[in-house]
């Protein structure tokens, strides 16, 4: 019958995938789709900290909107069968411009954290950045990678504790630190003022309900050893161990007074490269590189601090005009795609940092998430680059992008 032998040639069963993350994982196609799992999964306020921004969020959503406002010129008849995009930053290898920006509080996303994400980081060949608030400590990083490792710096008012850090981070073979310097106090999250979050999270009655309703991450959460800040675990300063706003801690911990003239004093203690994230202007641009910085992460903090500060992608054409070549520049904030990274290479950029996109991926699918995004942005550059005539990444030139006419 033809009706039998028609259908027989039409059906196709996806063969059952038993593990039920990568089950999770077979109907994912962006980082936008991990987003909405993650919103899913996730209890509301722990969404919200990693989701939200400053105020109004104008900076959050302009970070994305300024790559959506640049086309390609893509050029045709090019040869495009071996497309490459190998890099090099601070003097050494990564398969694709690409570091993964700090975040703090891994381990609110998946019990495995930071630890998940260094691995996956190592797993892709690019450079991991472990925040000086991380849930998993520096030495607990250097354990499970052998990858490329940078140290993000918040400054205490307490110099020693700085000091401390800086060498263990040298005895664990970080290869870099990045300062950040966009965080004098914290920008005021209103999404997190409304949750009255904590971290880490509190459980109170609403905490209760909300653990019901997302039963995936609460068992995950407390099948695990409690959260602290691992990097301070028992000193003076607090390692969370008790509940504490996030302003709170960081107006009271963080040094607000630091300035261009403390370089010298990183200097004497860190031997490495030293990265300055949070730049915003070219002017301070032209600073760090008349310091002989290594160089600059042109941030706005994913959009948490200052709400009205100018976009990263939006800003790298004049600093790369005014100082590329001589210091390198890390695109930071609003990346989801591999076309984006594309976008900032071409306008001067040597590399891009992204944080949400992976913590999307952590909080939906654990480490495979990481994964999954991570090879996302690489074959979203690999397939931008074959669309648009460009076989490497130095062809990758102002030319082939151009602003929207609106
Ligand atoms: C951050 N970011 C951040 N930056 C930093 O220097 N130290 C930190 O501890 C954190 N913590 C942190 C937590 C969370 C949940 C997020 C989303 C972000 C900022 C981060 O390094 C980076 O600048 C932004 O995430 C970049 O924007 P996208 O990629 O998230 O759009
Ligand atoms: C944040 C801090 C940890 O952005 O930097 O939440």
């Amino acid at each position: 019958m033809k009706f039998f032998s028609t259908l027989r040639s039409v059906l196709r069963f996806r063969k059952f995938e038993t593990d039920p993350v990568a089950r999770r994982l077979q109907s994912v196609a962006s980082v936008s789709d991990l987003r909405n799992i993650s919103k899913r999964r996730l209890p509301g306020g722990v969404f919200d900290y990693i989701d939200g921004a400053a105020e109004d969020e104008v900076t959050l959503r302009r970070n994305s909107e300024a790559y959506n406002a640049v086309e390609f010129r893509p050029r045709v008849f090019r040869d495009v069968s071996n497309i490459s995009v190998a890099s090099s930053l601070l003097g050494k290898p990564l398969s694709f411009p690409l570091v993964l920006a700090p975040t703090g509080f891994g381990r609110i996303a998946h019990s495995q954290g930071e630890l998940a994400v260094a691995r996956a980081a190592e797993r892709a060949n690019i450079p991991y950045t472990l925040s000086t608030l991380g849930t998993r400590s520096i030495e607990d990083i250097a354990e499970v990678s052998n990858g490329r490792k940078w140290f993000q710096v918040y400054v205490w008012r307490d110099r020693e504790l700085v000091k401390e850090m800086l060498e263990r981070a040298s005895a664990s073979d970080y290869e870099a630190i990045a300062i950040t310097v966009d965080t004098a106090v914290l920008g005021r999250r209103e999404r997190d003022v409304r949750q009255g979050f904590t971290l880490p999270p509190k459980i109170g009655l609403g905490t209760i309900w909300d653990g019901i309703l997302h039963p995936g991450w609460t068992w995950d959460f407390v099948n695990a050893e409690p959260i602290s800040f691992a990097n301070v675990r028992g000193k003076s300063v607090g390692d969370g161990s008790d509940p504490v706003s996030l302003a709170g801690y960081i107006n009271s911990q963080f040094d607000p007074s630091l300035s261009w003239s403390d370089i010298e004093w990183f200097r004497s203690i860190w031997k490495g490269p030293i990265v300055i994230k949070g730049i915003q202007t070219v002017e301070d641009a032209r600073i760090a590189s008349e310091m002989d910085l290594e160089a600059i992460a042109l941030s706005n903090h994913g959009g948490r601090q200052l709400d009205g500060a100018p976009a990263p992608f939006e800003l790298l054409e004049s600093v790369a005009q005014a100082v590329g070549g001589e210091i390198e520049i890390i695109c930071d904030g609003g990346v989801r795609r591999g076309s984006d990274i594309a976008k900032a290479i071409s306008l001067g950029a040597d590399a891009c940092m992204a944080g949400r996109a992976y913590l999307y991926g952590l909080g939906a699918a654990g480490e495979k998430g990481v994964d999954f995004v991570l090879e996302h942005l690489k074959e979203g550059l690999v397939r931008t680059m074959a669309l648009t005539g460009a076989a490497s990444l130095e062809e990758l030139s102002g030319d082939l992008v151009r602003i929207r006419d609106k």
